[in-house]
């Protein structure tokens, strides 16, 4: 499909509904688009390309808009496969173009397809492209959003910032791609979650691109996934101007492990403590919720709670791994309580403590609880204390 967006503008990406997992790890239960966008002046210019199983969706879509026209130049935004892999075929059917990108994504590009040297034009920080009387693309760099090579292209005559995966989301463009002509409820959960677990990690170069790109006049915003922004691009931006602080909104997420349901009706206790304070009371059980929806709630939310039993001397595998996955994110600014269970020899309190060290979150004695065997009436009090304490300090 393809879809007119601005003056000689056009939408021409596909959505992706048949990949289970996003970089084989992240469950897609709404599917994704890989955005792309041609600008038909008197140059022809393409602004990122899509994965390889949709070239000749892709193509098409060029091929309708530019009949026999050739088409001029690529861009390329961001070097990640899921908009580049499609790049061979595209130069196989425009053996002219020449791809437009940063000095750091030659060498990747060629590592991964190898083109024709000839092929490239580098441009740097604050470079132009004219392309047509009164039309000129600006790149800017954007390092670590979500690459190292990644730059942002502006077109200052439309306002239109093609801002590579900056203010995407996970979710298919289902019958029309601006955000005014969608019902955007899905689209905000996904950018949570989509945030969490691709950009997570690199709120300082985030937050150093939004200052950057503020000083530019912006009406629509053009990302390699979901809606273009336009009339709620100030809720987008919002979004993800207080994930990058790591700031979070009044809530408490809890998550637990539980072979044998001693666990999880200790983190029922803790949720009633919760919920006397807060209606915003999230409850994970690691065995069931998915890996991804855990770290985009526990992004989302400012009170964290995790529960798990001791494990061969250690915790809980599956603890381990969204701990893991917490610290390589380096989260900051999270209300921390922690509870843990044990048959004979608990290990979960020392973990969960050298782990409140290691994110530089506070954890109180008493915001560590433990259990041998089954809970009884006096741990049922502390542990609703508990869940209290921090939604208290989560509004
Ligand atoms: Fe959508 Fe970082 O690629």
């Amino acid at each position: 499909m393809k879809y007119k967006i601005a003056p000689n503008t056009y939408y021409v990406g596909v959505n992706d509904r048949s990949k289970h997992k996003f970089e084989n790890m992240l469950a897609l239960p709404n599917g994704v688009s890989y955005n792309s966008y041609l600008l038909i002046e008197d140059k022809t210019v393409l602004i990122d390309s899509v994965e390889s199983t949709y070239t000749e969706q892709h193509i098409g879509n060029i091929k309708s808009l530019l009949g026999e026209r050739t088409l001029d130049y690529v861009v390329v935004n961001h070097v990640e496969p899921d908009h580049s892999s499609g790049l061979m075929f595209l130069l196989s059917q425009y053996p002219d173009i020449k791809i437009v990108t940063s000095a750091k994504a030659v060498p990747m590009l060629q590592g991964y397809y190898k083109f024709p040297e000839t092929c490239f034009e580098i441009v740097k920080e604050g470079d132009t492209l004219k392309i047509g009387e009164d039309r000129e693309l600006a790149f800017y760099a954007a390092p670590m959003v979500h690459w190292p090579e990644v730059i942002v292209t502006y077109d200052a005559k439309n306002r239109i910032l093609f801002s590579a995966d900056a203010f995407g989301c996970f979710g298919t463009l289902d019958g029309a791609v601006m955000d005014t002509q969608l019902d955007l409820t899905k689209y905000f959960n996904e950018m949570y979650r989509y945030y969490a677990n691709i950009v997570g990690k690199y709120g300082a170069p985030v937050q150093a691109a939004l200052k950057k790109l503020g000083g530019l006049e912006i009406s629509m915003v053009c990302s390699t996934h979901g809606p273009v922004w336009t009339e709620h691009f100030p809720e987008v931006m919002a979004i993800y101007d207080r994930l990058s602080k790591y700031e979070g909104e009044e809530g408490v997420v809890i998550v637990y492990g539980s072979m044998y349901g001693n666990t999880e009706l200790m983190a029922e206790s803790v949720a009633q403590g919760a919920v006397s304070v807060t209606k915003k009371v999230i409850l994970h059980d690691l065995s069931k919720s998915t890996m991804c929806q855990v770290l985009s709630d526990v992004f989302r939310y400012k009170g964290v709670i995790l529960g798990a039993p001791t494990y061969c001397n250690d915790i809980f595998p599956n603890m381990a791994e969204l701990m893991k996955k917490l610290e390589l994110r380096g989260l900051k600014n999270r209300e921390f309580g922690a509870f843990g269970s044990c048959t004979w020899t608990d290990a979960t309190a020392k973990i969960h403590k050298a782990f409140a060290e290691k994110m530089n979150w506070e954890l109180a004695e008493q915001d560590v609880v433990t259990v041998k065997q089954a809970m009884r009436d006096e741990e049922h009090s502390l542990l609703y204390e508990l869940g209290r304490r921090i939604a208290e300090k989560s509004i």
